[in-house]
């Protein structure tokens, strides 16, 4: 009796780590495990500010935008807001607690690479959670992130302070890259120079100035400062299926 419920003992112990071991072996690399940062509700929106959002020019968006808890939003007309134009109200609020999730969220990640460069232009990255050597980061030229066929390989930028872009700088996202899973997380502000293409969910802890002719596909989120545009394009980004 002892001896064949000691052996079903023994029997089960190798079961589970057999099953363990298995399990460690078709577990995926730590990145892909950590939890995907989400946008919420704000993923619907192009923009959305604490405390204002002001364009001058012909900005176009096309999904929704706002404001929280400030409810100025200026410069529409003659700027086109398609979507939802909220100041100030429920869903606005909602986007912006959303974005400081995001935001938290993005910011408590471990980076998975620390990047050699403060200047993404000219990188071709894969996956993964990227920090700087300095405390800012820039994006001089073209940032080129490789999906590598995962959709649901995210693209988080930890930067600790400023992020700019200069004129004519773009982010390409080619082999299943989505701009839904492309997010800046800005410990101050962001300031986006003219004739810029971008994509992905900017969250910045302070405020986000886009130059002339800019574009964006994905979010930008000022968690307690404003958002000012000038002939910018701002679109919706594909949801992603995570
Ligand atoms: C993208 O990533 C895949 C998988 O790692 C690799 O085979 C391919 O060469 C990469 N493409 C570019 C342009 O770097």
């Amino acid at each position: 009796m002892k001896g064949t419920h000691f052996s079903a003992c023994r029997l089960a112990l190798l079961a589970l780590i057999t099953a363990q071991y298995a399990f460690g072996l078709a577990h995926p690399p730590i990145e892909k495990r950590a939890l995907p940062v989400l946008m919420g509700s704000a993923a619907t929106f192009g923009a959305i500010a604490a405390s204002s959002l002001s364009s001058s020019g012909a900005t176009a968006i096309t999904v929704d935008c706002g404001t929280c808890p400030g409810t100025s939003i200026t410069g529409f007309p003659p700027g086109t807001a398609s979507g939802a134009k909220s100041a100030g109200g429920t869903i606005a609020c909602n986007a912006e607690a959303d974005c400081l999730t995001a935001y938290n969220n993005a910011a408590g990640l471990t980076p998975t690479t620390a990047l050699g460069v403060s200047d993404l232009g000219g990188l071709t990255l894969p996956p993964g959670i990227y920090s700087f050597p300095t405390s800012w980061a820039t994006l001089s030229t073209t940032l080129t992130l490789n999906g590598t066929a995962d959709p649901n390989g995210q693209f988080i930028f930890q930067i600790t302070t400023t992020y700019s872009t200069s004129s004519g700088s773009q982010v390409l996202l080619i082999n299943g890259a989505q701009a839904c899973n492309l997010y800046f997380k800005i410990g101050s502000s962001a300031t986006i120079i003219s004739a810029s293409a971008l994509q992905g969910n900017y969250l910045a802890y302070t405020s986000i100035t886009v130059g002339e002719g800019s574009s964006n596909q994905g979010t930008l989120c000022a968690l307690n400062g404003a958002i000012s545009l000038i002939d910018n394009a701002l679109t919706a980004q594909t949801s992603c299926s995570t």
